[in-house]
């Protein structure tokens, strides 16, 4: 079988982490999904950035949208960002064009997720987005293909890495707010307006995609409560430990009899509790199921080498010609999140 061909947008930190593993991962990767898998084109903003990569042999492109245009390419993967253009067109030209899509945008598919898996559906491409929530953690699979014969109940757990990589920082060595983030943003975890972090929006984002996927109900940050993190102090976290507390910034999603309740706040649990337990830039995502005990996925949800080897796992499964439906039903399906408690599995 020829290799997969992969063209590339976006050489940041995730980017080129994702040439640099297809490059020395490439043989256990074709053994492993039953096709080799080829980047054979890239687009960045500058061509001249030093990113210690060998780019030989790889074509340069223009643009997002010349990429997502290119014959040559199979698999379309998108790391610039951005909840709009040029993403948004470029992976909407790429599925027209019954390519395959793979990104790590979590705006971008809280935003048009349905719009875009609708048209992957239609044109018989993939659109897969495992690296937008929990990076390396693979969440998304585990709820859209792992628990598909388990009804949801909730599913909560801390989606940023900043925030809970700040609040370990100031409650541990008693730093402010403001060193923290600075350090985070150093340490490549920030989005690249780190209020998307603080504020709660992020974790708004990666919350609505995840209730998706765990009750069949369409993508929707609007119905998500959010407050985040920016009032609180080392004082506040000292007050919550003498309770016997830690506070972490939570996303929740349950069912409820008016349907599916999303919020996202800084809370107080109990030292002794697992999710207390999830120090430093790690995420932790609880998934409570009809019947069966909580299930809980633990790991690096953010940095280059954690988004990176996700993505490369969503590659993977388009070299081995699966194709599921990216909100693991199809789009006209979904429900609105107010009907979402009236059908159970
Ligand atoms: N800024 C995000 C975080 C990156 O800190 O979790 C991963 O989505």
């Amino acid at each position: 079988v020829a290799p997969l061909k992969v063209g590339i947008a976006g050489l940041g930190t995730v980017g080129a982490d994702v040439v640099r593993l297809i490059e020395t991962q490439g043989r256990a990767l074709s053994e492993r999904s039953g096709r080799g898998v080829r980047v054979v084109a890239v687009t960045a903003r500058s061509k001249a950035k030093k990113r210690g990569l060998d780019l030989r042999g790889i074509d340069w492109v223009a643009s997002p949208q010349a990429l997502a245009e290119d014959p040559n390419i199979d698999c379309f993967v998108e790391l610039m960002g951005g909840a709009g253009d040029p993403a948004f067109t470029a992976i909407e030209t790429a599925l027209k064009a019954g390519k395959s899509v793979v990104t790590a945008n979590k705006a971008l598919i809280a935003r048009h997720g349905l719009r875009l898996a609708a048209a992957a559906e239609k044109h018989g491409g993939a659109l897969n987005f495992e690296a937008a929530v929990g990076a390396a953690i693979p969440v998304i699979k585990t709820l859209r293909e792992g628990l598909a014969g388990t009804s949801v109940n909730r599913v909560y757990g801390i989606l940023n890495g900043t925030c809970n990589y700040i609040l370990t920082r100031m409650e541990q060595e008693g730093l402010s707010f403001e060193e923290c983030l600075k350090d985070a943003q150093r340490l490549g975890y920030a989005e690249a307006d780190p209020s998307f972090d603080v504020d709660g929006h992020d974790t708004a984002q990666k919350l609505a995609i995840l209730a998706s996927l765990a009750f069949g109900t369409k993508v929707a940050e609007s119905a998500v409560y959010v407050e985040g993190i920016s009032s609180i102090t080392p004082e506040d976290l000292r007050a919550a430990e003498q309770l016997g507390y830690r506070v972490k910034l939570l996303g929740v999603a349950v069912r409820t009899v008016k349907g599916i309740e999303q919020r996202v706040h800084p809370t107080m649990v109990p030292k002794s509790s697992s999710i207390a337990q999830v120090m430093g830039v790690t995420n932790a995502v609880a998934i409570d199921g009809e019947g069966i005990p909580p299930i809980t996925l633990v790991g690096p949800g953010a940095g280059g080498a954690a988004t990176a080897s996700a993505v490369v796992a969503d590659i993977a499964d388009i070299a081995r010609g699966i194709r599921v439906k990216p909100f693991g039903r199809p789009v006209e399906r979904l429900r609105d999140t107010t009907k979402a408690p009236m059908e159970r599995h």
